[in-house]
């Protein structure tokens, strides 16, 4: 079974943030991502209607054979990643707002959160927050359009400046010095981020933290792979292939895959 692959999927092609840490932390491990773009976004969807799409998601992950879920979504691990859990005998990984290091790390006692309407309303993110946060003050923005904008190929576009612009402002004027990113599509912002941030921000993102956790739990349950064969990385897309091609470079299949 160690020689299975990691199964990962997002909305879209942001999780492959998240591929890029698992790849290099465990770089003899397969993985197959999924990048559910025909759906994306997900942000603004309805609890039942985002664990719709992740059932459908780890279906498709578990019948190619996967021996560990990455739900490299903030969106859908706080809003399905229980119902996962308790649907499939399969261990399963999430992704969540790092919240506890930016209210350990703040010396303003300010921080802000940039994530999507259903990672904010979520209440997984909420209990969080009153447990780590309940004593300082957190800007919460929801990122409205930046998925799409990245999912229809305009990441470094100048729509995404004056977006992240007029996100920042509010909290740049609170004097937040955490930024984190609650969206695995966010990571790919962070050169426009540190364009506009005063140098003392720090920008905070969950990725290295979900790699390591990956390589913690194959360890516990006997998964790590432990052949030295030609690794294989599988990207599928229900989107456009020449979004994600980009992000992931020349070295990777990509296959369109209707799902
Ligand atoms: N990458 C997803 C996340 O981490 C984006 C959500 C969306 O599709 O709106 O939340």
């Amino acid at each position: 079974m160690s020689k299975q692959p990691i199964g990962i999927f997002d909305s879209g092609v942001g999780g492959t943030s998240i591929w890029k840490e698992i790849h290099t932390l465990l770089p003899n491990e397969h993985t197959i991502y999924l990048a559910d773009s025909n759906n994306a976004p997900y942000g603004p969807k309805g609890k039942q209607t985002i664990t719709n799409l992740c059932v459908k998601n780890t279906e498709l992950l578990i019948h190619k054979d996967c021996k560990l879920i990455v739900v490299a979504c903030n969106t859908a691990t706080t809003n399905s990643i229980d119902y996962l859990r308790k649907t499939y005998n399969i261990p399963f990984i999430g992704i969540e707002p790092a919240i506890k290091p930016a209210a350990l790390q703040t010396k303003t006692n300010a921080i802000g959160i940039l994530a999507t309407k259903g990672t904010l309303s979520s209440a997984l993110f909420s209990k969080t927050t009153d447990l780590f946060a309940s004593n300082i003050k957190v800007i919460e923005q929801v990122g409205d359009g930046i998925v799409s904008l990245i999912e229809n190929g305009n990441l470094y576009s100048e729509d995404m400046k004056l977006l992240l612009k007029n996100y920042m402002q509010p909290m740049i004027d609170v004097n937040i010095d955490c930024l984190v990113l609650g969206c695995t599509h966010y990571p790919y912002l962070i050169p426009l981020l540190k364009e506009m941030l005063p140098k003392h921000i720090t920008i905070i993102d969950s990725g290295e933290a979900v790699a390591r956790q990956t390589k913690a739990i194959l360890k516990q349950n006997n998964l790590l792979n432990t052949e030295t064969s030609t690794i294989n990385s599988q990207f599928y897309t229900n989107g456009d292939v020449s979004v994600l091609k980009p992000l992931i470079g020349n070295n990777y299949t990509i296959d369109y895959l209707d799902f």
